[in-house]
């Protein structure tokens, strides 16, 4: 009789059996760390390159018209005194204040999310109301703390697209935009008419002028 269990027909194929339970289980633990390896990885790659955009043309004519944002001129002046009016798939928002029209380009300045626009940009920012409200060529009886809040990782920004709380680096873009001749927006993400750096909080001037049409020409850093 053989000392060494092992060593019998019965041993061998108890510690075959053995081996393989053992590959199986090492296998397993393999794919097991592998697959949270990856998961793991498309997180980081999400986190660093959130919606990232396709290769939609940069020209595009909003789905609303120059009426409708204005209300109709009267004496020169728009019926409605101040508006907003969002294009959120084309990630542009076109602003209407007391100095014409503009529009901001909603790409957030931190890692390109798309941000929201807001009617209590303030609230949980420690920023008081009033100094989102006094930001804008408005009146004081049209004045609203709005403005832009990113829903990736929290930065806001004011009516003016100027960053003032969260991590983006600096104010979001202002492209060009112009009536067509039915009486929609042309707006052209590729052509800046404002831009601005980390920590210039200058409030473009750059307008549509609702009278005439035609852009004031006051461009800011392009
Ligand atoms: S992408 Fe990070 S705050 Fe907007």
């Amino acid at each position: 009789m053989a000392l060494n269990p092992y060593e019998s027909t019965r041993g061998r194929m108890r510690a075959r059996a053995e081996t393989t339970r053992r590959q199986f289980l090492m296998i397993m633990g393999g794919l097991a760390a592998a697959g949270a390896s990856l998961f793991g990885g498309i997180q980081v790659l999400k986190f660093m390159f959130p919606q990232a955009s396709g290769n939609a043309p940069a020209l595009f004519k909003t789905t609303f018209t120059f009426e409708q944002l204005t209300g109709g001129i009267v004496n020169g002046k728009p019926v409605t005194p101040v508006n907003v009016l969002s294009e959120t798939d084309k990630r542009v928002t076109v602003v209407l204040d007391d100095a014409g029209i503009y529009a901001v380009y909603l790409v957030c300045t931190h890692l390109g999310c798309t941000p929201n626009y807001v009617t209590d940009v303030t609230t949980g920012s420690g920023v008081a109301p009033t100094v989102a409200e006094a930001r804008g060529a408005r009146a004081t009886d049209q004045r609203l703390p709005n403005g832009w809040a990113c829903p990736c990782h929290g930065s806001r920004y004011f009516i003016d697209s100027t960053n003032f709380y969260g991590p983006a680096p600096r104010p979001m873009d202002w492209v060009n935009i112009q009536v067509t001749p039915d009486g929609f927006f042309a707006v052209d993400r590729a052509a800046l008419v404002a831009t601005r750096g980390p920590g210039n909080n200058e409030a473009p001037q750059w307008r549509l002028l609702v009278d005439t049409q035609k852009s004031n020409g006051k461009t800011l850093g392009v």
